[in-house]
């Protein structure tokens, strides 16, 4: 019989989490198997955090939190209570344009493969 002790019933049941993302509070309900990336892109929808792999070898999906970077895509939202996430739509400089270390990935990148003239 399933119970409210039980864990695989506590995986399905909807909690509410609460946490910042760039500096403002949200507060979502959802299953607490749900992942970072899913309520940041379907839930609050900041879509600038990308989905890749979806099994943490990318890093396309890499966010702050508390200043630490992790995957998104492999951190259960239940694990993010109370906490400051950050995403790429929250780092920018103080006119709101993007930072230093962004124009630099901009202007130093290597071309692709497929721009790249061939030799
Ligand atoms: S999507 Fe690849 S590490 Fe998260």
């Amino acid at each position: 019989m399933l119970t409210g002790a039980d864990p695989w019933f506590e995986d399905w049941r909807i909690m509410k989490v609460s946490f910042s993302v760039n500096g403002k509070d949200v507060h979502v309900d959802v299953e607490p198997k749900t992942t970072l990336l899913a309520v940041l892109r379907d839930h609050l929808g900041l879509t600038g955090t990308k989905a890749g792999c979806e099994n943490g070898d990318c890093g396309a999906c890499s966010v702050l939190i508390d200043g630490d970077l992790r995957k998104s895509c492999i951190t259960p939202v239940k694990q993010i209570e109370g906490t400051a996430v950050t995403t790429i739509e929250g780092i920018h400089d103080e006119n709101g344009g993007p930072n230093d270390m962004q124009q630099a990935s901009w202007t130093t990148a290597p071309p692709s493969a497929v721009t790249a003239p061939r030799g």
